[in-house]
């Protein structure tokens, strides 16, 4: 057995339980000051607070003191495009000279150059590039993460990326969930054709992805030029028939109902919503639906920011994550997200934790282990060069996580 304690923990700030947090719950957090927490081979066994001590605090095999700083759990990073090819530096002056994210799509580019350079990678190269960016996270306090496919594209390699996803989940600390999205575009050989490319997702991808589960979830990307709600929808009944969790991008760039399409197949959360209506808002709430912000995209889109406060007001459970990718958000850093929840979407600072520990977590399906600092859970937390939440949301541009412990070790 290992033991781990943590002490002299200034403040210890976490939301509490295991469901998502919505409405006022969404601004509840426990804050602990003067606290201490005794980890057993990686998973929390007490949290004591006011000086006091856990029990067997003074035979633990290792000690951390927090020197009086903030502790909160570890961060859940929620939407990821993590595993690709290239990069897209290059779609910056076309950018700056006014061609918009869909234009630069629909002119072949955007995700389907990721997607020539991604099914140019091997397995190894993609991996390689993968594991550095999952070090680069945990180094900024995120110890679980969610990453999609999606620029394979084809049989081959929408499995070669599922594959490397599932390596890393083996073999790094960061606890990495897979998410297959198969329709995140329509390839170059299927130019005019996304009938037929939806037909291959769910005659072949979809059945042998859950065959040999190598996703628990599926996401599309439902929007204008890419897929439209009646090939959407085809996709996800087909991938809920199969026992996948969906969750969809929906309302990111313009609104063509794919929010209330995520309402009506029960999606367990529903990504960007940049430019979501009251309709789309109602749906989300009546289906009990996440709503995973993307800040850093609005802003590296020159977009507007989605509505989050309206959202909490109605009862929708609301998490934030940066949707690190090549093209629309080449930043995978969360704190930056968390620097525009509190000043684009106006959020409280207990709202912004609760949106990216356990809001994130239980929307792919890590909430019952992640996510709180609960006696129970993993023993994953980021001990802050800041003594408060307000400092982590003020600060913004440097990394103000000094310790990152993932399952009760210091990476
Ligand atoms: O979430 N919008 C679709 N997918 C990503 C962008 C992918 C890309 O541009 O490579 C997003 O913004
Ligand atoms: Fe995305």
């Amino acid at each position: 057995m290992s033991t781990l304690l943590i002490k002299n923990i200034g403040l210890l700030q976490s939301p509490v339980g295991s469901h998502p947090h919505k409405g006022a719950e969404q601004g509840e957090n426990i804050k602990l000051k003067n606290a201490a927490v005794l980890c057993e081979n990686g998973i929390i066994k007490e949290v004591t607070f006011e000086g006091k001590l856990p029990q067997g605090a003074d035979d633990a095999d290792t000690i951390i003191d927090a020197e009086g700083r903030l502790m909160t759990p570890g961060l859940v990073e929620g939407h990821t495009h993590l595993v690709f090819g290239g990069y897209r530096q290059h779609e910056i002056p076309l950018k700056l000279a006014g061609a918009g994210y869909l234009d630069i799509l629909a002119a072949g580019g955007g995700i389907l150059d990721t997607v020539r350079n991604t099914r140019k990678a091997s397995f190894e190269e993609l991996y390689d590039k993968a594991e550095g960016f999952l070090d680069e996270m945990m180094g900024l306090g995120v110890t679980t993460c969610e990453a999609k496919s999606g620029y394979g594209l084809d049989f081959e390699n929408e499995i070669k990326m599922l594959k490397v996803v599932e390596k890393l989940n083996a073999d790094h600390p960061m606890d990495v969930v897979s998410t297959f999205m198969g329709a995140h575009a329509v390839p170059d050989e299927y130019k005019g054709k996304a009938d037929a490319y939806i037909d291959l997702m769910c005659d072949e991808l979809l059945p042998y992805v859950k065959k040999e589960n190598l996703a628990q979830f599926c996401d599309a990307f439902c929007e204008e030029g890419v897929f439209d709600v009646p090939q959407t929808e085809k996709y996800m009944k087909v991938a809920k028939e199969l026992g996948f969790k969906l969750k969809l991008h929906a309302d990111e760039i313009e609104e063509i109902g794919g929010s209330e399409l995520a309402g009506r197949m029960g999606a367990v959360s529903a990504e960007h919503l940049i430019a979501i209506g009251e309709k789309g808002m109602a749906a989300l709430q009546q289906a009990g639906t996440t709503a995973m912000l993307l800040p850093a995209t609005s802003f590296y889109l020159g977009k507007t920011f989605a509505p989050a406060k309206r959202m909490i007001e109605l009862g929708i459970p609301v998490a934030i994550a940066s949707d690190f990718n090549p093209g629309s958000c080449p930043s995978l850093n969360l704190q930056f997200a968390i620097n525009l929840g509190y000043l684009k979407y106006r959020m409280l600072p207990e709202e912004i934790l609760t949106a990216v520990t356990i809001n994130p977590a239980c929307a792919i399906g890590m909430g019952d282990k992640v996510g709180t600092a609960e006696p129970g859970k993993q023993a994953d937390f980021v001990i802050w060069d800041a003594p408060d939440m307000e400092m982590l949301c003020y600060r913004f541009g440097s990394n103000m996580a000094l310790q990152t412990i993932k399952k009760g070790v210091l990476v």
